[in-house]
C-alpha cells in the first residue's frame, strides 16, 4: 500500500516547517526560517520566532503542496510538533494544526520533536552516511541548537526512551555562544567550523562536561556545555588581558574537538554498554564537518554502524513530523484527541 498522505507542521524554534509524505516517500519539505530576524541578537529570540510562524505558515503549507502536487482535500491527516520547544512558537503550529485538521475533517497527530528526529530516517532517500533502511533498535544522538539528546529507540511509534540529555547549553548553543566570545556572527555553529580549519585542534585542553568519574553514575548519558564556554571565555579574556591577539583558529578548533568528543564518547558508551551497534545522528549540528569525520571513524572502531540523513532532513523540517504519524496509521494508532496542547517539555 502506498500509505497515507500527511502534511507535517514543525514550528517549535525558528523554522516553519511544512513537509508532505505518502507513507514513506517524501513529497515536499518546505521550510522558512527566522533566523536572519535572530541574528543581531545571537540568537533565538522567542516572540520573533512566534511571530514569523504566524506569517510564514499559510505560505509555506500552500508551497509544500505545489511542490507535493497535491490538494488539501486529498491529504489523509494532519500533524504537528507539539513539543518540547519554545512555548510560543510552538502554540502556533498546534493552533495552525487544529484548525486545518477541524476545517477538512481530517485525523490529527501529535508528534513529538525528538522522536520526529529519528522518524526522519524512514523516509526514503539516500542516507548521507549508511545504507539501506533504517535499523532498529538503534541509538539515536540529536544535536542543535535546542537540543542534546541521547535516545534508545527500540520501536519508532512505541518504544522510544531518554537516555540522557544536556543539563545547561544545547551543543548548538553553545556553538553559538562561543562563536560571539571570538566576534563571529550568528549562527556561530558554520563559523567556528570555517575557522578552525585553520587551527590546531589540540592547542588547548578545554574540558569535557560531566565525564569525570564522579558525574558516571547520575550523568552518565547527560551533556553539559557551559563549563566548556566558561573555558573558552577565560581563555579569551586572559589573551586581552596579556596584551595577546587571541588565537582564534585554535581556540575555535579546540573547542570544537571538545564538542565532538564529549557528544561521540557518551553516544559509543550508549551504544556499547547498551549492547546496540547503531548509531543514528541527528539535528542541525551534524552539518558540523568534524563531527561527522570523528563519526566515522569511531564508529567503525567499536563495529557500530553509523547512519546520518541527508542534511535536509537533519535540521527542523515538517516531513520528519509528517513521517512519524505516517509511521502510527500503518501501524494502526488512533489520532490525537484534539485537545492536547503545545507542551515545551513534552517528555518522549
Ligand atoms: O537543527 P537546527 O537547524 O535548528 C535548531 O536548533 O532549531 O540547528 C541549528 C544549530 C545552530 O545552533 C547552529 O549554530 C548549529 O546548529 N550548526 C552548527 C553547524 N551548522 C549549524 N554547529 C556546528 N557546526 C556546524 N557546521
Ligand atoms: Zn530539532
Amino acid at each position: 500500500s502506498p500509505g497515507a498522505l500527511v502534511l507535517g507542521i514543525e514550528t517549535s524554534c525558528d523554522e516553519t516547517g511544512i513537509g508532505i509524505v505518502r507513507g514513506t516517500e517524501l513529497l515536499a519539505n518546505v521550510i522558512a526560517s527566522s533566523m536572519d530576524e535572530h541574528a543581531r541578537y545571537g540568537g533565538v529570540v522567542p516572540e520573533i520566532a512566534a511571530r514569523a510562524h504566524l506569517e510564514a505558515l499559510e505560505p509555506t503549507i500552500h508551497e509544500a503542496l505545489r511542490v507535493a502536487g497535491v490538494e488539501l482535500a486529498e491529504l489523509d491527516a494532519v500533524a504537528v510538533t507539539s513539543g518540547p520547544g519554545l512555548a510560543g512558537a510552538l502554540m502556533v503550529g498546534v493552533g495552525a494544526a487544529k484548525a486545518l485538521a477541524l476545517s477538512l475533517e481530517k485525523p490529527l497527530y501529535a508528534v513529538n520533536h525528538l522522536v520526529g528526529h529519528v522518524g526522519a530516517d524512514v523516509l526514503n532517500h539516500e542516507p548521507l552516511v549508511g545504507d539501506g533502511e533504517l535499523e532498529l533498535p538503534t541509538i539515536a544522538l540529536l544535536v542543535s541548537g535546542g537540543h542534546t539528546s541521547l535516545l534508545y529507540v527500540r520501536d519508532l511509534v512505541s518504544d522510544v526512551e531518554l537516555l540522557g540529555e544536556t543539563i545547561d547549553d544545547a551543543a548548538g548553543e553553545a556553538f553559538d555562544k562561543v562563536a560571539r566570545l571570538l566576534g563571529l556572527p550568528y549562527p556561530g555553529g558554520p563559523e567556528i567550523d570555517r575557522v578552525a580549519a585553520s587551527g590546531d585542534p589540540t592547542a588547548i585542553r578545554f574540558p569535557r562536561g560531566l565525564t569525570a568519574s564522579k558525574d558516571q553514575e547520575r550523568h552518565r548519558y547527560d551533556f553539559s556545555f557551559s563549563g566548556l564556554k566558561t573555558a573558552v571565555a577565560r581563555h579569551v579574556e586572559a589573551a586581552r588581558a596579556a596584551g595577546e591577539e587571541v588565537p582564534v583558529a585554535d581556540v575555535a578548533a579546540s573547542f570544537r574537538e571538545a564538542v565532538v568528543d564529549v557528544l561521540l564518547t557518551k553516544a559509543l558508551a550508549a551504544c556499547v554498554e547498551l549492547g546496540v551497534p547503531r548509531l543514528l545522528l541527528g539535528g542541525g549540528v551534524i552539518a558540523n564537518r568534524r563531527l561527522r569525520e570523528v563519526a566515522i571513524e569511531r564508529c567503525a572502531d567499536a563495529g557500530v554502524a553509523l547512519r546520518i540523513p541527508p542534511l535536509a532532513l537533519c535540521t527542523d523540517n515538517g516531513a520528519m513530523i509528517a513521517a512519524l504519524a505516517a509511521q502510527r496509521i500503518a501501524a494502526g494508532y488512533p489520532p490525537s484527541e484534539l485537545g492536547f496542547g503545545a507542551d515545551s517539555t513534552l517528555p518522549v
